[in-house]
């Protein structure tokens, strides 16, 4: 199975992704560049990123931790999600996102 990531630049990676891992290990595995300082406790909004409109009714419902985090995150949008929440199933194979600036 495979998420396709946009980094910062605008570039698409196909990387390959593994069941039951966190989308934010899966993107830090493959050496893009995102902080994850917590290491997946959702406890610092640096691993936050925007899902493709289409996936976003695919995607778990939040819960209320990783919506108070995303609260902080810097320049949030609708299709805000910590990527260290979503956990990587067959359902997300093929899921699009994109980075998000991590200034804050
Ligand atoms: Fe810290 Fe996701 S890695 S909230």
């Amino acid at each position: 199975m495979k998420i396709y990531v946009t980094d910062l630049k605008g570039k698409e990676h196909a990387l390959e992704a593994i069941e039951g891992w966190r989308v934010m290990e899966i993107i830090r595995e493959h050496g893009l560049s995102i902080k994850a300082e917590c290491g997946g406790c959702c406890a610092c909004a640096t691993c936050h990123v925007y899902v493709d409109e289409s996936w976003l009714d695919k995607l778990p419902a939040m819960r209320d931790d990783e919506e108070e985090m995303l609260d902080e995150a810097f320049d949030l949008q609708d299709n805000s999600r910590l990527s260290c929440q979503l956990i990587m199933s067959d359902e997300l194979d093929g899921l699009k996102l994109s980075l998000a600036p991590s200034d804050a």
